[in-house]
């Protein structure tokens, strides 16, 4: 491993070298101004830099600047004197895969060096796999339907990160599959025979959450009669799956960063600690980086969650998909429901494809299975989708707008969930409230006012 620290404090240089070379990293250069550094990483291959923000004339951002874009191999641990989270915020933007904050602790910055290093090795792997998977799912990920070369290049990514062990972040929208890459993350990963808890975050009351996560020791609090292990304990040796991450409360935020970082934390009453081996991938389908500007997340626990980000795009983003998945859910829904469907008519077909799909994947998958529990004949055809008015003839299709087709979808998901209000909502990708809302006004129609009545 090469690594350079630029810092125009010697002490800081000669202490940093120090610990480094005695820790056994044999290749470490020092530099005392911006400018040099700027030569010294274009001209040589350094695996990290570790960079100082605040240095007189050119300094860490500029050389930042003025290196990732010829190094992009080359990893930057920034070390701030303050913590200067704007400028920090523009490094990490910049391509910086980590910061510190000074007095940097040995352990944190050692353990910073190790896993940026695997970051590179990775990416400069990924750069060969990429190219060479473009046209298969890998084994692991096989439950994720698709031939989008977009989801493709993304599933080689998320094989190599699962590999690394680190944190894993995915984002997306509701019902793109978010749990379903998590579950391939932790199939692809080290220890695949391992546990894998999932945990909707937002769905523990906030008074449980300490316990619920980290356990209670026998007697810790009135009623507790036994002891009692916690998520991360549950976890240990496998993957502890964070769904809506961005719902943790503020307190509970600081202490999963430790977790994170020290692999241990005590039970409630516990006196002594547990340490576990977890590893953590998280999910959202908020943009954190809003959460963050608004003081609601904290930015360090973000960056150690998001040591890889994977960015699911909603479905419309996915050409070609809606026909694989669309036959993909029918062959599913018809061994389920022990039924007979051949295919979809081609005006069928038309219907799914033109289809908006808020709920994404979740709510084609519903379209599809409501379509064949009604379906009475070999095809799916437009009036097994609820959408039969649309198609009635070339003559009705014009005449229907596009308003009356989703008033006409939400009655249909409706009656096939027998009115359960949360189901609906769910299959359509909108809120109980949003969904209530819609209700109520679509029975002020006396065209729907009947049908809604009784459900
Ligand atoms: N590419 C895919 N191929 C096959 N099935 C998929 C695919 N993506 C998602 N699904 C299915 O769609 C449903 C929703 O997926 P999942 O629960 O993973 O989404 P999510 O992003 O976690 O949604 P939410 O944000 O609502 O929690 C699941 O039943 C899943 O099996
Ligand atoms: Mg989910």
């Amino acid at each position: 491993m090469r690594v350079l620290i630029v810092d125009d404090e010697e002490v800081a240089l000669n202490s940093v070298k120090r610990l480094l070379r005695w820790r056994g990293i044999r290749s470490v250069d020092i530099c005392g101004n911006g400018k040099e550094a700027i030569n010294r990483i274009r001209e040589n291959d350094y695996d990290i830099v570790l960079l100082d923000l605040l240095m007189p004339d050119v300094d860490g951002l500029q050389v930042l600047e003025a290196t990732k874009p010829y190094r992009p191999h080359t990893e930057f641990i920034i070390l701030t004197a303050i913590d200067d989270i704007p400028t920090t915020v523009k490094a990490i933007r910049m391509g910086a895969y980590d910061y510190l904050v000074k007095p940097v602790d040995n352990d944190l910055l050692f353990l910073s060096i190790k896993r940026a290093y695997e970051h590179r090795g990775l990416l400069i792997g990924l750069s060969v796999s990429a190219r060479e998977n473009q046209k298969e799912v890998p084994e692991a990920f096989n439950e994720i339907v698709t031939q989008c070369p977009r989801m493709f290049s993304l599933l080689s990514y998320a094989q190599v990160m699962a590999a690394s062990g680190n944190p894993v972040m995915i984002t997306g929208e509701s019902g793109t599959g978010k749990e379903l890459m998590a579950r391939g993350i932790h199939r692809a990963g080290a220890a695949p025979k391992g546990p894998f808890i999932a945990v909707n975050v937002s769905a523990i009351p906030a008074t449980m959450f300490e316990s619920q996560f980290f356990g209670h020791a026998k007697g810790a609090f009135t009623g507790a009669e036994s002891a009692h292990q916690g998520y991360f304990e549950q976890a240990d040796g496998g993957t502890l799956f964070l769904d809506e991450i961005g719902e943790l409360p503020l307190a509970l935020q600081a202490k999963l960063l430790r977790v994170l970082e020290e692999k241990s934390f005590y039970p409630l009453g516990a006196a002594k600690p547990i340490w576990v081996d977890v590893r953590v991938i998280s999910a959202s389908n908020r943009n954190l980086n809003k959460a963050c500007q608004e003081g609601n997340f904290r930015l360090d626990l973000f960056y150690r969650l998001k040591s890889a980000h994977i960015h699911l795009p909603p479905l419309a983003e996915r050409p070609g998909d809606i026909p694989l998945l669309a036959r993909h859910f029918l062959k599913k829904a018809c061994a389920q429901h022990k039924k007979d469907v051949q295919g979809f008519s081609p005006e069928a077909m038309e219907l799914l494809n033109g289809k908006n799909y808020p709920g994404n994947i979740r709510e084609l998958a519903q379209v599809v299975e409501n379509a064949v529990l009604v379906a009475d004949t070999n095809f799916i055809t437009p009036q097994h989708l609820g959408m039969a008015h649309t198609a009635l003839s070339p003559f009705a299709r014009q005449l229907c707008t596009l308003k009356e087709n989703d008033e006409a979808h939400l009655a249909f998901v409706l009656m096939n969930t027998n009115g359960d209000r949360n189901r609906a909502a769910q299959t359509l990708g909108i809120t109980v409230r949003q969904l209530q809302r819609k209700i109520a006004a679509m029975k002020k129609n006396p065209r729907w006012e009947s049908i809604l009545r009784d459900i």
